[in-house]
């Protein structure tokens, strides 16, 4: 066990871990940031995304000890004193989710799609959310949302 300081959602919280603890571990497990889903595990569904240092990243596959050095920002970090971010209102204009479960994966992937790209076509919309699966299938509806982000 280590003792690791992790910048989270712009706190900085500490926690004892083995180094090579998953982040999605610590953030779920020891931190209570339940947002962040656990699909596969293995870096194939994004379910545990989560930005670090701005880019979407596969929580599963960064061991504790390197997110240690970066800024995480997980889906309970998005909003602002209760604002919602352009993102979370599209999602929820388009009526985006249907169980829910992938969501906060898709919403973290799309948010740092439109940070770097602010008006992508459909192309490059599929081509930046293909790592993120949905097993209910609404991908058709995350592109619209992705759409009614990038124009509000
Ligand atoms: S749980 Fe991390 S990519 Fe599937
Ligand atoms: S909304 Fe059910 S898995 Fe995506």
């Amino acid at each position: 066990m280590s003792q690791f300081s992790l910048s989270v959602n712009g706190q900085q919280r500490s926690v004892d871990a083995d180094p090579d603890t998953p982040l999605l571990w610590i953030l779920r497990d020891h931190l209570g940031l339940l947002g962040t889903k656990y699909g596969c595990g293995k870096g194939i569904c994004g379910a545990c995304t989560i930005h670090f240092n701005g880019a979407a990243m596969r929580s599963c596959q960064l061991p504790v000890a390197a997110a240690s050095t970066g800024q995480i920002t997980t889906i309970e970090g998005l909003a602002k004193d209760g604002k919602l971010t352009a993102v979370q209102e599209a999602w929820i204009e388009e009526d985006v989710p249907q169980c829910g479960y992938c969501q906060s994966g898709q919403i973290m992937s799309a948010t740092a799609l439109l940070t770097r790209n602010p008006k992508p076509s459909d192309e490059e919309i599929d081509s930046a959310m293909s790592g993120n699966l949905c097993r209910c299938a609404t991908y058709t509806r995350i592109r619209k949302a992705i759409h009614t982000a990038a124009t509000s």
